[in-house]
């Protein structure tokens, strides 16, 4: 049968699970037409993240630099020119333009030796001790929006009303962005993940870069600030880092962004995705209503089965034989996570979703080094966000509108989920 898998597409962004399946039978190193090739497999896959001096990350970066949204593939190099030229039209004038500039060193773009750098030094902002202390808030967070929510009536947009301003709260805290900036923080969130990932990353790119001109010009003064008047958060330790000539401004500001971009949306979906698909199963909801204490193995197998992020880009430093096949130096392979997800080969009958499997090893938050640094966050605060709604919304259930996907090649989940209630 022909291959019509196609990562941008709408239709394949609306249901890619058949897709996948179609994948790991018949062709598990895929090439597709642009240029791109698929490992759909947990063990290729699994290779090739756990291979980084074969299968770089330069790969994220080029994805970054919206040098793959197309399905071809375009080099560095053309890529910033063409982004310098974009600046000198919008009249930026910015450390965007510097070699150093936004996203050019990004944690998640960097390879080992120089990864392992970084990773040390920002590792120190999400030690289990860091993470635990936000558990308190955490739960602030979560019962005030619940209690917004229930002043408004027996509906609710569960993207906009809870998914998506809870981890938005949650960042901002861990951060130290002011109160005041609240809004621009989930603009700036929103654009950047859509400007890379979204349709708009194919339409052009302007909108994208101002936003990153405003945020970093934002987070510079942050910088700033913190060096003189150190806070409890999470800038006040880059930046003391920085002191001891580790990560520079530019890097603090890089990685300030890349939080952005890398915690919000993808929390949100979590939670959207994991309520979405427990009310299509019926059964396992009424376990999880009955006995909370389910709630982080619901959390785990929705990471398994409906992940947020399905899929990461990554570039063949040499020739690599795999599957059968031959990946040329520079090209560009997908791991599709979901796809890894759902092999049979490691999670027996992986089309069923199923609360009380064993999901050990999934790849919801990917794997290898640049495994989800904000995992443990991440599902601290889905797990009590769910258990916050399960306990004081029990009858959430779905109305009749038709769910809307958002607008992404790379995070799953839908654009936003009325629900109804009983008071
Ligand atoms: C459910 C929520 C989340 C999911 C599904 C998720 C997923 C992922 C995945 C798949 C990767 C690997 C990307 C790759 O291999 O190229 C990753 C990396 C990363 N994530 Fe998450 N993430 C989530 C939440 C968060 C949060 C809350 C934070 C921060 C507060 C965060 C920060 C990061 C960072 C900094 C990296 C790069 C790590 C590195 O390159 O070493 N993520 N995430």
């Amino acid at each position: 049968m022909t291959i019509h898998y196609d990562p941008f597409s709408p239709e394949v962004r609306a249901n890619p699970f058949p897709h996948y399946a179609q994948l790991r039978k018949e062709a598990p190193v895929h090439q597709l037409p642009g240029g791109l090739w698929t490992l759909s497999r947990y063990e290729e896959c699994s290779f090739a993240l756990r291979s980084p001096h074969l299968f770089s990350s330069s790969g994220t970066r080029l994805m970054m630099m919206g040098g793959l949204q197309s399905g071809m593939t375009a080099d560095e190099e053309t890529l910033r020119e063409e982004r310098r030229r974009t600046h000198r039209e919008l009249g930026l004038e910015s450390l965007l333009d510097s070699e150093e500039g936004w996203n050019e060193n990004s944690l998640i773009s960097l390879d080992p030796p120089q990864h392992d750098v970084v990773r040390n030094i920002v590792n120190r902002g999400f030690t289990p001790r860091q993470i635990q202390r936000l558990e308190p808030r955490i739960h602030e967070i979560a019962e005030r929006v619940i209690d917004d929510i229930l002043e408004r009536g027996e509906e609710l947009d569960l993207t906009s009303d809870f998914s998506t301003p809870l981890p938005l709260q949650v960042m901002a805290e861990l951060l130290g962005v002011d109160p005041s900036h609240a809004d621009d923080f989930q603009r700036w969130s929103e654009i950047v993940i859509s400007g890379i990932t979204g349709s708009v990353a194919v339409e052009g790119p302007e909108t994208l870069l101002l936003t990153l001109q405003e945020l970093a010009t934002y987070f510079l003064e942050v910088v700033e600030d913190r060096r003189k008047n150190p806070r409890d958060d999470l800038i006040s330790l880059l930046v003391a880092a920085e002191e001891s000539d580790t990560l520079s401004a530019v890097e603090t500001v890089n990685f300030a962004t890349l939080l952005l971009a890398a915690g919000n949306e993808t929390t949100t979906h979590l939670i959207d995705n994991a309520v979405l698909t427990l009310l299509e199963h019926p059964e396992q909801h009424e376990q999880v209503l009955a006995d909370p204490s389910l709630v982080p193995a619901w959390v785990e197998e929705t990471l398994r089965y409906e992940g947020p992020v399905q899929l990461a880009f990554r570039q063949a430093t040499e020739d690599i034989e795999i599957g059968g096949h031959t990946i040329p130096e520079g090209d560009i392979a997908i791991t599709l996570f979901g796809s890894a997800n759902r092999d049979d080969q490691v999670f027996s009958d992986g089309e069923r979703y199923d609360i009380h499997r064993d999901t050990q090893g999934h790849m919801g938050f990917g794997f290898g080094v640049h495994y989800c640094l904000g995992a443990s966050l991440a599902r601290l605060e889905a797990t009590i966000a769910l258990e916050a709604l399960i306990t004081r919304l029990p009858s959430l259930r779905r109305t009749e509108a038709e769910l809307e996907r958002f607008d992404s090649f790379l995070v799953r989940g839908p654009s936003s989920l009325p629900l109804r209630y009983d008071r």
